[in-house]
């Protein structure tokens, strides 16, 4: 630990999507951990019954005691209205004693890795992949910023978990690639537009999720399907916990540079 390394996130409303499985719900259990009492969690996916679970192990653990507010938001991310009652819950979940707005953009979608990308000729499949992926990520990290303007006092950290994909081409993945690319350029574009916005892009690493049983069974390419079926046979998936811990390493320290991308292997 260096020695200004905070040892809790500050009284936050943090805002996770994808909070229902996978990353999501570990960073959201992390988050709970790590926020002073008075804080709320916003968590958002569209598995209700999933989420309401966690809310409630959350509110039976430490941190629910000690005062920890957990909101549900059900919600479709690539649907402008999911998109509006996520920025309503925060906007009410708010109060003048929080001290640092916390908005982790992790839903994401893998898109069909079963095929290649001369076939994707039909432009609505694309633009509803992209809608989910991209456009939502931009316009609900707008949608925060604007809610919750600079004002003294108060820190605004936006996550975008990005991947080894935003940098290199994989095959079979176009959709993913591509979508993952042009988020990170846009978050890119916010830290230089928002100076005082704290921006990380953070790559969390081949993760043992549901997800990463997609990208083993349908990848079309055979080289990167037997890739990603080697690493689970031989045990070299990450559990979500060994990289949220990374991530949440990143954010105690807070001396990344705004828009950067961090890869898990460089924490
Ligand atoms: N797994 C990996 O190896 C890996 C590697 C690098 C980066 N990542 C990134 O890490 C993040 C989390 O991935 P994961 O592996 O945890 O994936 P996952 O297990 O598939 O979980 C995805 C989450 O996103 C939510 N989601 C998907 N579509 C949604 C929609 N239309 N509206 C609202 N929520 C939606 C899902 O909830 P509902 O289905 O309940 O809506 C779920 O909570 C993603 O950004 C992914 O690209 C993953």
């Amino acid at each position: 630990m260096t020695s200004t390394e905070a040892t809790d996130l500050g009284r936050a409303l943090c805002i996770i999507t994808g909070a229902s499985r996978g990353f999501g719900q570990t960073v959201a259990r992390e988050m709970s951990r790590l926020v002073k009492p008075g804080s709320v969690l916003v968590l958002t996916a569209r598995s209700g019954d999933e989420l309401r679970a966690l809310q409630a192990e959350l509110a039976e653990s430490e941190a629910g005691r000690a005062g920890l507010v957990v909101k549900c938001v059900v919600a479709d991310v690539g649907q402008m209205e999911g998109l509006e009652g996520i920025v309503r819950a925060a906007k009410e979940a708010f109060s003048e004693d929080i001290d640092h707005v916390i908005l982790v953009n992790n839903a994401a979608s893998l898109g069909d890795v079963s095929r290649y990308a001369k076939s994707f000729t039909d432009m609505a499949e694309v633009d509803s992949y992209l809608s989910l992926n991209v456009s939502s990520s931009l316009c609900l990290t707008a949608s925060v910023v604007q809610a919750f303007p600079q004002r003294p006092g108060l820190r605004r950290t936006v996550i975008n978990i990005t991947s080894l994909c935003a940098l290199q081409p994989f095959r079979s993945w176009v959709l993913y690639c591509t979508g993952k690319a042009a988020r990170e350029m846009m978050f890119r574009v916010l830290a230089e537009e928002e100076p005082d916005l704290r921006v990380l892009s953070y790559s969390p690493g081949p993760l043992d999720t549901a997800m990463q049983m997609v990208a083993r069974s349908k990848t079309a390419d055979p080289n990167l399907r037997k890739s990603f079926s080697d690493m689970y046979a031989h045990g070299q998936l990450l559990t979500c916990e060994a990289s949220c811990a990374k991530l949440m390493k990143l954010l105690l320290e807070d001396n990344y540079t705004s828009g950067a991308h961090i890869d898990i292997y460089d924490v």
